[in-house]
């Protein structure tokens, strides 16, 4: 089904539900968001990991891209939800400035780490060759700032086009605000604000299912085209409810 914006539709709401039921099967018990001193998460609740490891078992996603590892809690996750039948096919790359926890990591050495800034050109053509160019889903959870963000979805959505995009703490600030905002603009129901889902609290947490496309709007990453972005669709909006009411 195509929606207004010609795109392919799906049933995002479904998708996030049926993971969320998969997720809370999976013992996620050796992945910490730190050091294992941290406090576990409470038993019963599907949060982002839970919720993560879900989708990927759901619907067999087997080619996965995170950017900011952190301690590997996410990662490690995602690697625990692979279905059984997709652990050797898969390909797993998180990204991050730094390198933490590498004890951690034992006993998952087929994630693949790569060290340095998301954004710099040879990490971007490490991870294209890791993962042959063909993504199904990206983890997008390192510097929360608008432009950061937003330059993350231009580069690595539009390069990579995967099915799904999930984007960690989307209501930190005004700005990522705004962000989420453009993403609900620009993609309509293939954005799915999943906070409460999850009981994500304040931060916030969303999915979008970007699909096979360019989406060249996503090129232009400044805060003054993501505004006129936002003017322009809203006034556009406004326009067709005006003729729908006059029309009546
Ligand atoms: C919130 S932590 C990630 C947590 C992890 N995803 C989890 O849930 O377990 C954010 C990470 O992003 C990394 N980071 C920040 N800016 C980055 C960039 N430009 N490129 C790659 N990693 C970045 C930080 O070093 C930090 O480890």
């Amino acid at each position: 089904m195509k929606n207004k914006n010609n795109n392919c539709k799906v049933d995002l709401n479904a998708i996030c539900k049926k993971a969320v039921g998969e997720g809370l099967r999976i013992d996620l018990s050796g992945c910490q968001y730190e050091e294992p001193s941290y406090p576990m998460r409470p038993k019963g609740v599907c949060d982002y990991y839970c919720f993560l490891a879900g989708l990927v078992r759901s619907e067999r996603l087997t080619s996965i891209v995170e950017i900011g590892t952190g301690y590997g809690g996410s990662i490690k996750a995602i690697s625990t939800g692979l279905h059984p039948d997709d652990r050797s096919s898969s390909a797993l790359i998180t990204v991050d400035i730094e390198q933490k926890n590498k004890a951690g990591f034992v006993g998952f050495s087929h994630i693949k780490r790569i060290t340095g800034d998301a954004l710099n050109r040879d990490v971007i053509h490490k991870v294209s060759e890791y993962t042959g160019g063909s993504v199904d889903i990206l983890f997008i959870d390192a510097n929360h700032t608008y432009l950061q963000m937003r330059r993350y979805i231009a580069v690595y959505a539009n390069r990579f086009k995967p099915r799904f995009v999930v984007i960690d703490d989307i209501h930190f600030s005004w700005f990522t605000d705004i962000l989420w905002k453009e993403l609900e603009l620009n993609l309509g129901e293939n954005a799915l604000d999943i906070t409460d889902l999850l009981l994500r609290g304040k931060t916030g947490i969303g999915i979008v299912y970007w699909g096979q496309r360019q989406r060249f709007y996503w090129h232009y990453s400044n805060y003054i085209t993501g505004i006129l972005n936002i003017v322009s669709r809203c006034i556009i909006r406004m326009k067709r409810l005006l003729s729908i009411s006059r029309s009546k």
